[in-house]
């Protein structure tokens, strides 16, 4: 698959079907990923990937403090609601995930229950948790660091016929996943990619989320003589 196509067609996957996935396939995945720049090379990243036992422990631990109404423990610094443009964006795709979903607006049973599925990394057979070393902090670079290598992992993982959905909902809770990962005191944790063989029947799957304009982002200096 050419680079374009990779791009075009990757998208979130939120169904998975339960086949493992093989270890020497994700050593693989992230062994192309680590092809991602990095500040000065610090290569900061840590890739925690867990499933079994351990995985279905985060995703229960997760959900009963989310469902219990603990506050979301996260360990980087997060913005909170989004508004104007950026909510806009965040419901045009909501729209299109639960209009995939056949789920109503006011079907609150079905919306919360899509919450929960995020809150266990919507049952993927796979979680690797992102961190990095903590002696970074404040980490604004080693973000992007991470988010580089991130996209390496998810285009690297398309190319296997893996999905994957970067998520925050499932690290929600990072101490329960600290916890049942094995993350030490010394690694502060990011976010987590959710991973496995995609599941065609779920509808969600085949959502393709929108684009902003090239016109609304982009601007050229000192091409046309200006
Ligand atoms: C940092 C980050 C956190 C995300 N967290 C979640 C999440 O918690 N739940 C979820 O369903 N999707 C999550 N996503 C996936 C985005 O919703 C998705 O990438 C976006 O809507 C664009 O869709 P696409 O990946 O299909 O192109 C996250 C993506 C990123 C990059």
């Amino acid at each position: 698959m050419d680079f374009e196509t990779l791009v075009r067609e990757r998208r979130s996957i939120r169904g998975y079907k339960p086949d493992p996935v093989p270890k020497d396939v994700i050593q693989e995945i992230i062994e192309i990923a680590k092809g991602a720049p990095s500040s000065m090379n610090t290569q900061p990243w840590f890739f925690h990937v867990i499933t079994g036992e351990p995985l279905e422990r985060i995703r229960q631990g997760n959900t009963e403090r989310m469902l219990a109404g603990a506050e979301a423990q996260r360990e980087i610094p997060v913005h909170g609601s989004y508004e104007g443009i950026h909510r806009q964006r965040q419901i045009e795709v909501a729209v299109q995930l639960f209009e995939a979903m056949g789920i109503a607006r006011d079907d609150k049973e079905r919306r919360q229950d899509w919450v929960m599925r995020g809150f266990r990394q919507f049952d993927a057979p796979v979680s690797i948790v992102m961190t990095y070393d903590k002696s970074l902090e404040p980490a604004t670079i080693s973000h992007f660091d991470l988010g580089a290598v991130t996209y390496g992992l998810v285009l690297a993982a398309w190319t296997r016929g893996l999905g994957t959905v970067i998520n925050g909902q499932g690290i929600m809770q990072s101490a329960v996943v600290r916890e049942h990962a094995k993350i030490p005191e010394w690694q502060t944790i990011m976010t987590c990619i959710a991973m496995g063989y995609p599941n065609d029947e779920f509808s969600a799957n085949a959502v393709k989320s929108k684009r902003t304009p090239n016109d609304d982002i982009v601007t050229f200096t000192g091409f046309d003589g200006d």
